[in-house]
Parts: C-alpha cells; structure tokens; sequence
C-alpha cells in the first residue's frame, strides 16, 4: 500500500525536470523526492516515439520498483506520448503539459501564444490539441535541450539560438506576449529567453506540475506533510551537469547522485 512516506517519482530525459523538483521544494520540505534523469540518451526531442516509449517505460518502471507514489513525468516529449503507456501502471501519472495548458486557458486571457520545445513536442501538436481554440505558434528547436544537459552553457550561442526560434514565432504569430517554454530543460535558461525578450512572459509549466502532484497528494491523503523530506537523484549518465544545474537553480542539492547502471533501452 502506498502511504505518505512513499517518494514522489519525478522523471525526465535529463537534467531539465530538477525544474519541477525545485517548485516542489519550494512548496514542500516534508516531502521525500526520488529524481530520475536518462542522461545518457539525451535528448529525447530527436528520437522516434518507438524509442521514447521503451525509455520511458525502463524510468517508470525503476520508479514503482522504488516505490513512488505518484510519477510527475517532467519532460514535455514524454508528455506527449505517455497517454499511450499510462494505463499500464497502477501508480498515477502526472504530465507536465496539462496543468500549465490550464493554467493558460483558465488565467490567461489570451487568443494565441507561442511555443518554443523539442521538436518532438512541436510535431505531436499536443499542446494545439489541448489549447483548443488557443492558437499555438510553435518552435522546435532540435539542439537547446542537449546545451543545457551537457550543463556547460555558452550564453551567447544559446542567445543566438535562442533569438532563431524565438524570431520564426514572431514571424508566425505577431504581437505573441506569452510564451510557453515547451521543454523543461529551457526553464533553466529562462534569464537568458528574458534577456533577449524582455517584453515576453516565458511561462514555465513547473510550477503548474508541481501544485497538481501536490493536490493530488491531498486529495488521496498520502502527502507528507510532516518531518524531513529526502531528495535522491539516479541518473544514467554523468553527475556533474546536475552540480552545475542544482547551483543555477539555487535549489536544495540531494543527499546523493546516483548512477543508474542497468540498460533502459528493451529495444
Ligand atoms: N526535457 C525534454 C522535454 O521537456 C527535452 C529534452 C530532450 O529532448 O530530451 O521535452
């Protein structure tokens, strides 16, 4: 039986989910956070959803055997697809996409707004679907995620980058003031987005995820809401881009790094 004590699972192709463990930190300290990131397959945004699927499922998998919870798919491409794996698995599986997709449509009083991710995510028209009559200007960028991941990041080649995409969304869509940075590895980058817009509102959809996985908790009283919260992160690549990234967030640093060694990919 899954009682408060049990971790949230919280997953991503990489280090671009500690955007969700940090809004999660912020609004809870009790809670114990179990982090998986498939740094050694990064990035997922380039990859066919044959292959994402069978990643994703080796994450989840790891992340019931650790005893989770509830699983906050941080990672806007898995997002897309999960629908189709989800009903596998008894624990409940939170995406990133959805609470921000209402946030948008319940707060924003907007006809139109644009998207910069994986190119994966542009494809998918996930966020179209679900934004509805929210006209969605999107951008995939297939080089941004795997910047950040490698966590050394050279703020002028990501502006210029970052300038490209933002530049086609423009094009496309006008007189765009939100934006929603569609792939949780380019939160992390949000000041330099900033810099280069600083008339744009980047909405970043950790915050949304984190209070859904949290009302969620409540609802079925499994949320720890007292003592010490733990925070471990296993990942199947290197564990230096998380000091680098852990620092830029100003987040709370976990007890350890681990490295997760057995084979993801069941291709
Ligand atoms: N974190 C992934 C996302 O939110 C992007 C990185 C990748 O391409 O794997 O879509």
């Amino acid at each position: 039986m899954l009682t408060k004590n049990n971790p949230i699972g919280v997953m991503d192709s990489g280090v671009g989910g500690l955007t969700t463990v940090k809004e999660l930190q912020k609004l809870i300290s009790t809670e114990n956070l179990i982090y998986f990131g498939d740094n050694k397959n990064v990035p997922y945004g380039n990859k066919t959803e044959e292959e994402i699927i069978h990643l994703t499922r080796g994450a989840i998998e790891f992340l019931i055997s650790e005893g989770a919870k509830v699983i906050a798919v941080a990672c806007n491409t898995i997002s897309t697809i999960i629908d189709k794996i989800a009903a596998d698995y008894d624990v409940k599986i939170i995406k990133v996409i959805d609470p921000v997709v209402d946030y948008i449509k319940n707060s924003l009083n907007v006809d139109k707004v644009g998207l910069i991710a994986t190119n994966f995510t542009v494809k998918s028209g996930y966020y179209d679907k679900m934004l509805g009559n929210i006209k969605v200007y999107g951008k995939g960028s297939p080089e941004l995620a795997a910047m950040v991941d490698s966590g050394k990041i050279d703020r002028e080649e990501a502006k210029r980058v970052i300038r490209i995409h933002m530049e086609d969304v423009l094009r496309a869509g006008g007189d765009i003031k939100h934006v929603i940075l569609g792939c949780t590895h380019y939160p992390i980058i949000k000041d330099i987005f900033q810099e280069c817009y600083p008339e744009i509102n980047f909405i970043n959809p950790a915050y949304e995820q984190a209070v859904a996985v949290i009302n969620y908790l409540n609802e079925k009283s499994i949320l720890k809401d007292e003592g010490t919260g733990s925070f471990n992160v296993y990942t199947t690549g290197a564990s230096d881009p998380y000091n680098v990234i852990m620092n830029m967030l100003n987040m709370s640093m976990p007890e350890e790094i681990i490295k997760y060694e057995k084979e993801l990919a069941l291709l």
